[in-house]
């Protein structure tokens, strides 16, 4: 993620999130949180301007890759992108040496949740009215990020990217 791309971010956190980060807490992220990482998927279209469809971010502290944010455009979703950019999280992480992910997640966010466990991720406790002092959260972690785990992962990639080669039919490239 890049200054430039913070407006085209903050139209999707709008959409996406009741409690919206301000614009100012990407512009602190991506510039002065050295255990910050960001990560945006653009789609380009051969005769238009590339589009910003999704962005994703985590912290690496202590050896713990804490996932601070994923989403996707609501117009892109269900198409295998939050998967691309969750597994581009993971890569990083394993590639930061992080020995375990971890992220909360609403009890509510059944999507979520199940993108999580199918990479794996098991829920290891609760933090009680921990969204808008209503919803409780749900934490999630995968650990170890053992050869087991990359192993795994690299089978994940190949087969999404399987699946997008065969749906984008040579219109669009993901970034
Ligand atoms: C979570 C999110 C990033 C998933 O993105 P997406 O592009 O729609 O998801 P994908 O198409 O890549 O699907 C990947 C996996 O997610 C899960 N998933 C996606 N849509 C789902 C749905 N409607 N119901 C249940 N599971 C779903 C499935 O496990 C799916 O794998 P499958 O295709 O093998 O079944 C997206 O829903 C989003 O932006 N949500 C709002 C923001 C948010 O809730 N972020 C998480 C905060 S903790």
């Amino acid at each position: 993620m890049r200054l430039a791309d913070i407006s085209a971010v903050m139209a999707i956190e709008h959409a996406v999130f009741p409690t919206p980060w301000k614009a100012s807490a990407y512009e602190y992220e991506i510039t002065s949180n050295r255990l910050a990482s960001y990560q945006v998927l653009t789609q380009q279209q051969s005769d238009r301007p590339s589009q910003l469809i999704g962005y994703a971010g985590y912290w690496l502290i202590s050896g713990e890759a804490h996932v601070s944010t994923i989403a996707i455009d609501l117009a892109w979703r269900g198409k295998g992108l939050g998967e691309l950019l969750f597994i581009s999280i993971l890569d990083l992480a394993c590639a930061d040496a992080a020995h375990l992910v971890t992220l909360e997640v609403r009890k509510s966010n059944s999507t979520a949740q199940t993108l999580y466990r199918k990479y794996r991720f098991q829920a290891v406790g609760e933090r009680p009215r921990y969204y808008e002092k209503r919803e409780d959260a749900l934490l999630m972690t995968i650990e170890p990020l053992d050869d087991d785990f990359r192993v795994f992962l690299r089978g994940m990639r190949r087969d999404l990217f399987q699946r997008l080669g065969q749906k984008k039919e040579g219109s669009s490239s993901y970034k």
